[in-house]
């Protein structure tokens, strides 16, 4: 399907049918869902040897398997013999999976390990070597984060994060002992397409001053030192819109702190920033030590991952038709922090970003309406509209990307939906264009 007139970036404008169109949503999933590197998991989700986790890719049902030599595959669900899911549960240690239909089992390499009557019933001629699970073509590791693709002339992933990569690290590699994901994976049904989440947290200051107002104020005692939820939302100026890093993008604070006022006792966070502020410093440099790490900064990796250091989430979405889609979020930490902090830590993303969480609540219901009023014979016709600051990015010192300043600004979503049309108009990666908007090769840490 022709896409050219659903998406004008130079004008910020989107058709609506791009949230409910059925068409267009199966040539997501070939186009963007069968192309991209999507997040699978966290290499402290499946720690040890046969260890497992089940996510999706798209709608394909995926399991991620620690091998006995530390790799990490992943492979389709589905059976062999005649489709069924050979694994229900969502994680766990396996030394086989078997198919409840008709018996099948397979090892953890994929390979077809055992088929109940297999000479009586094949007369030994079952070939087994041509009936393993199908494997993710590509599984490939960023300090923690395991992504997979599909396609097998996808750019490697370190190519496809580019220039995010500067962001990425604020998280994953500004203390030594590394980074986890905590607790088990909270999952929500929304009736939104997946596009809206993914565009309001990847550059939509301007709604949190006005949709999480309640949210806001129930936060407001959490005062610090001049700092505030409050200021927050009016200092909206003091941050940056990133975007032109492949369709990856970041909207950050830049006060170092920020991310841990929502906290009920900051103190402890603040302390740990202090007494670890010259490490960040000496393994991120200054620019991304001081005024990066422990602030509030929404990180987007095209299509569907998105995390807040600082606020502490990680979570994915994965499409279920144009009109809904599950959202799983979990805690995010450094390892270097104390047991009691990774506990507020947890605690506090289930409070504002969890199930029921203050702020999901807010951003769920608008979303899925956005949605709904989307489907409409008339309203699907109709635009909508990313053309706030349009014409007021460039590029800034020690940054990469094209960047917007301020927190309000719809330069990210654009970005976005000039992504999502890039993929959508391209027959293959061939066709994808890659940009590092003003590259910058990484600021080398002073002390080095
Ligand atoms: Fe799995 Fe038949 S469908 S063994
Ligand atoms: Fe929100």
């Amino acid at each position: 399907m022709d896409v050219s007139d659903l998406v004008d970036t130079t004008t910020g404008r989107q058709k609506r049918t791009i949230y409910s169109n059925e068409e267009l949503y199966k040539q997501e999933l070939e186009r963007i869902f069968g192309r991209c590197w999507l997040f699978l998991v966290h290499t402290s989700q499946i720690p040890k040897a046969g260890d497992y986790f089940r996510t999706f890719m798209g709608e394909d049902d995926v399991i991620v398997i620690r091998q006995k030599d530390g790799s990490i595959k992943a492979f389709l669900n589905s059976c062999t013999h005649r489709g069924n899911r050979i694994c229900r549960a969502d994680r766990g240690n396996a030394k086989a999976f078997t198919c409840n239909y008709h018996g099948w089992s397979f090892a953890p390499d994929g390979s077809l390990a055992g088929v109940p009557l297999e000479n009586e019933a094949y007369f030994g001629e079952l070939d087994r070597s041509k009936l393993g699970l199908v494997q993710v073509t590509h599984v490939a590791e960023y300090k923690g984060l395991v992504f997979g693709c599909f396609d097998p002339d996808a750019p490697s992933l370190e190519d496809y994060l580019g220039d995010a990569k500067f962001f990425l690290d604020v998280w994953l590699d500004a203390m030594p002992g590394g980074t986890s994901l905590l607790g088990e994976t909270q999952k929500m049904e929304l009736g939104s397409n997946w596009k809206l989440p993914v565009e309001n947290v990847c550059g939509d200051g301007y709604h949190l001053g006005w949709a999480h107002a309640g949210a806001m104020s129930a936060v407001q005692s959490m005062d610090l030192a001049g700092l505030s939820v409050g200021n927050s939302s009016t200092n909206l100026e003091g941050g940056l819109s990133v975007a032109g890093m492949n369709g990856h993008m970041a909207l950050t604070s830049l006060d170092g702190i920020s991310g841990y006022a929502f906290y009920p006792e900051p103190k402890p966070m603040m302390d740990y920033l202090e007494a670890n502020r010259p490490t960040a410093i000496e393994r991120l440099g200054k620019v991304r030590g001081e005024q990066l790490w422990g602030s509030q900064i929404n990180i987007t990796i095209f299509p569907n991952l998105q995390f807040l250091p600082g606020l502490n989430w990680f979570r994915v979405y994965h499409p279920k038709g144009p009109g809904k889609l599950e959202q799983w979020t979990w805690a995010m930490v450094e390892n270097d922090m104390p047991d009691e902090m990774q506990a507020a830590i947890l605690d506090n993303q289930c409070l504002t970003f969890g199930l029921a969480g203050l702020f999901d609540n807010d951003d769920g219901d608008n979303l899925a309406a956005c949605t709904e009023q989307s489907r409409g014979w008339r309203t699907a016709q109709m635009d909508v509209f990313t053309n706030m600051a349009l014409g007021r990015s460039g590029p800034r010192d020690g940054f990469p990307g094209d960047i917007a300043a301020g927190l309000v600004s719809e330069h990210n979503q654009r970005y976005f939906y000039r992504r999502w049309q890039e993929h959508m108009q391209a027959e293959s990666w061939a066709e994808v264009p890659t940009y590092n908007i003003n590259s910058l090769s990484v600021e080398e840490p002073e002390n080095a």
